[in-house]
């Protein structure tokens, strides 16, 4: 049981990262899924290139004004700038919390591709070494495959207890823990299949929660909208994926929950924008919901960048556009119009200033 002066310090933290307007960006690819966005443009994937992109998503101006955290990756908590400020140094100059990644990525279960995650053995010390580095929440991300037969319930419950004993290990060392079941977007599955495999993991997930004893006060929720498969060839409104996802949310998640933020998992960035802000039209909701988006907040912006330092002010516009959309989102005040005020051009325009 964590203890209730603990789970005041925990709330407090959660809260923050649900602050209305704000939303997070994850910034926390292996350093194998930088190596393929960076292969699209062309760029080679070392240690510096990879702090310079860093960098650049990092040190954009003004960004907390929509961002309340900043998800990193273990080799990114520790980098600096190029003029020698740590990057945990330069989010909270912004008012933008620290988080990290702290599981070690996927595992096969079973032979018909499904995964677990790795990452709960020495989870303990990795979690006291964050906090001094001053992380203040965390990360767990496990994926539910859809498919012949898949999910199955023995990778269902096995992923569900695995997110719930990595959530009170964090919560015993003072971290938020944001736990991350990914139903995947990848495959030919209608958006009832969604829904159902979406139920399945959240409701297993919050029975072993509430095994641990997780407290749900200190707890985030980062999860998919329930959307068609990427392959099936079938595009939905925003208002179709809000009724879906929320239809789930409603019937399985405790209100006490601090907070809800969605991955993008492979959707365009304005569709990403689109489907959250209809979340928020449709109606009061018993937790803020919000935004920790990875490719929808940076493709654009990594396009613009092209790893090349004359690109920086470019690429940083192109970023704070998109986690200006996802911050009106974040409210239900966005509209596809305000994508016509900015493009490319105007963000060269306003760098060159
Ligand atoms: P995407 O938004 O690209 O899905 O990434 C979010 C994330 O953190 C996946 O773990």
């Amino acid at each position: 049981m964590i203890n209730q002066s603990k789970i005041e310090e925990l709330n407090k933290i959660a809260k923050q990262m649900v602050t209305p307007g704000k939303g997070l960006l994850a910034a926390d690819e292996s350093m194998n899924t930088v190596g393929k966005r960076f292969s699209a443009i062309s760029l080679e994937n070392t240690e510096d290139n990879r702090r310079s992109f860093r960098e650049m998503l990092l040190t954009a101006p003004g960004e907390g004004q929509y961002i309340s955290g900043v998800i990193l990756f273990d080799e990114t908590i520790k980098q600096k700038t190029g003029s020698g400020k740590s990057f945990v140094e330069v989010l909270k100059e912004e008012g933008i919390l620290p988080g990290i990644k702290v599981d070690q990525g996927l595992v096969d279960f079973g032979t018909a591709g499904e995964k677990t995650t790795k990452g709960l053995e020495g989870l303990a010390g990795r979690l006291s070494e964050y906090a001094a580095l001053g992380a203040k929440f965390c990360k767990w991300r496990a994926v539910i495959t859809i498919g012949q037969g898949m999910p199955t319930d023995e990778n269902i419950r096995q992923n569900a207890k695995d997110l719930a004993a990595y959530a009170l290990e964090c919560q015993k060392a003072g971290l938020v823990p944001m736990v991350e079941p990914e139903v995947l977007l990848d495959g030919n599955h209608t958006i009832q299949q969604c829904e159902v495999a979406s139920e399945k993991i959240l409701t297993a997930l919050f029975e072993e929660i509430k095994n641990k004893a997780v407290a749900l006060e200190g707890l985030i929720l980062k999860t998919n909208m329930v959307l068609p498969g990427k392959d099936s060839g079938v595009k939905v409104m925003p208002e179709e994926v809000a009724e879906a996802t929320l239809r789930v949310f409603k019937k399985v998640l405790p209100n006490s929950l601090a907070g809800i933020a969605f991955l993008s998992g492979g959707q365009g960035e304005q569709e990403a924008t689109a489907n959250l802000n209809a979340m928020h039209l449709a109606g009061s909701l018993p937790w803020p919901i919000t935004f920790s988006y990875a490719r929808a907040l940076q493709d654009g912006a990594t396009k613009a960048w092209q790893g090349k330092p004359e690109n920086l002010s470019v690429a940083q516009n192109v970023f704070l556009h998109r986690a200006k959309m996802n911050s009106l989102a974040s409210l239900g005040k966005y509209s596809t119009d305000m994508e016509k005020d900015f493009n490319v051009s105007e963000a060269e325009s306003v760098s060159q200033d």
